[in-house]
């Protein structure tokens, strides 16, 4: 099968294709313009050196808000779309016209394109934040009442994946992701943050108090359950949450940091949530159900696995 992953240079984009091409059937086909955004484009480059030079993996430095489809969709049997600009906390003012061409644009464009060249599946990379603040473990059925900007682009790229279902019968598949987590993690993300101030004994700073709680999902289990869906039958039409298998909340989390690395953090608290909810915490039995999805990796594993990978980053 011949895949095209957006975002392929990304976090969870370069681990996804990573995975696909341990199926030899497989060739994948990964785009990404590297634009600016929160992770340093080196960083990004990063995320593509054990993909690059692969048979089975070509690499396209092309912008999904130019792109002339005819040359490349009419050659992939399927799409996973992870192209998008994350994080909750830029969002706001200005900014939120990068989050407008890069989740609503960019997504239409693509959908477009899937419009005139049909493929077997569109997999589209959602985000718990389409929730907002739910109570007890959310499932997919409820109402979606995101709490930022970015939250409402991405419910928007959800919806106009289903207006695409709707009226070009679109073979889209929608997952939302619970903070994803591991190597390669985005420099922006808590984990990466904490990880980075600790090892070069810098304050650590926490927005809120830190009893904010989060379903951490570490990636080698995200895109286990990414890569299901393109054999699973019965997920056509379904947006399925993709959770971890713990949550904790963010001085918990800390607390584990600070043991695997041996050294104490000094701690700033600096300002109050925005934008975000005080916990997140998926239902997975969808994607249990659908996907026989089961995540796998302790936060205590999955952390240290990421903190050999910062390590290794900064040298340090
Ligand atoms: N990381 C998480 O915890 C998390 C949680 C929920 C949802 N998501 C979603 O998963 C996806 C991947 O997240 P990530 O953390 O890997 O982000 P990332 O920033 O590491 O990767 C996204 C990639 O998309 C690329 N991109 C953006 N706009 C583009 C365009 N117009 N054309 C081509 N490439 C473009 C960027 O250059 C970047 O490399 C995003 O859609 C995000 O909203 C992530």
């Amino acid at each position: 099968m011949r895949i095209l992953v957006t975002g392929a240079a990304g976090f969870i984009g370069s681990h996804l294709c990573e995975r696909l091409l341990q199926d030899p059937h497989h060739e994948v086909i990964g785009l990404d313009a590297l634009v600016p955004s929160a992770s340093p484009v080196s960083v990004r480059e990063q995320n593509l050196a054990g993909l690059l030079g692969h048979p089975r993996f070509q690499f396209l430095k092309q912008d999904l808000l130019e792109i002339d489809w005819s040359a490349i969709l009419p050659q992939v049997d399927a799409v996973y779309h992870l192209a998008g600009i994350p994080g909750v906390r830029s969002s706001w003012g200005t900014d939120f016209q990068t989050y407008v061409s890069h989740n609503i644009l960019a997504t239409q464009r693509l959908l477009e394109g899937c419009r005139r060249f049909p493929v077997s599946k569109f997999i589209y990379a959602s985000t718990s934040s389409v929730y907002g603040e739910q109570a007890g473990a959310v499932r997919e059925d409820a109402v979606t009442r995101p709490l930022s900007p970015y939250g409402v682009s991405k419910l928007t790229g959800e919806h106009l994946c289903k207006v695409y279902t709707h009226n070009d019968g679109l073979p889209v598949v929608i997952l939302r992701f619970f903070t994803v987590y591991g190597p390669r993690q985005r420099t922006d993300m808590a984990f990466h943050r904490f990880i980075r101030q600790l090892l070069h004994q810098e304050p650590i700073t926490i927005y809120g108090d830190g009893t904010q709680s989060r379903d951490f999902t570490f990636v080698r289990d995200c895109v286990h359950a990414i890569a299901s869906v393109l054999d699973a039958p019965d997920v056509i039409g379904e947006t399925i949450n993709i959770g971890g298998k713990e949550r904790a909340t963010v001085l918990e989390s800390l607390a584990l940091l600070e043991e695997l690395l041996e050294v104490q953090g000094n701690v700033q608290f600096i300002g109050k949530i925005y934008g975000e909810p005080k916990q997140t915490w998926a239902d997975i039995r969808k994607a249990q159900r659908l996907l026989s999805y089961e995540p796998q990796t302790t936060l205590r594993e999955g952390l240290a696995l990421e903190c050999a990978n910062l390590r290794q980053l900064y040298n340090l």
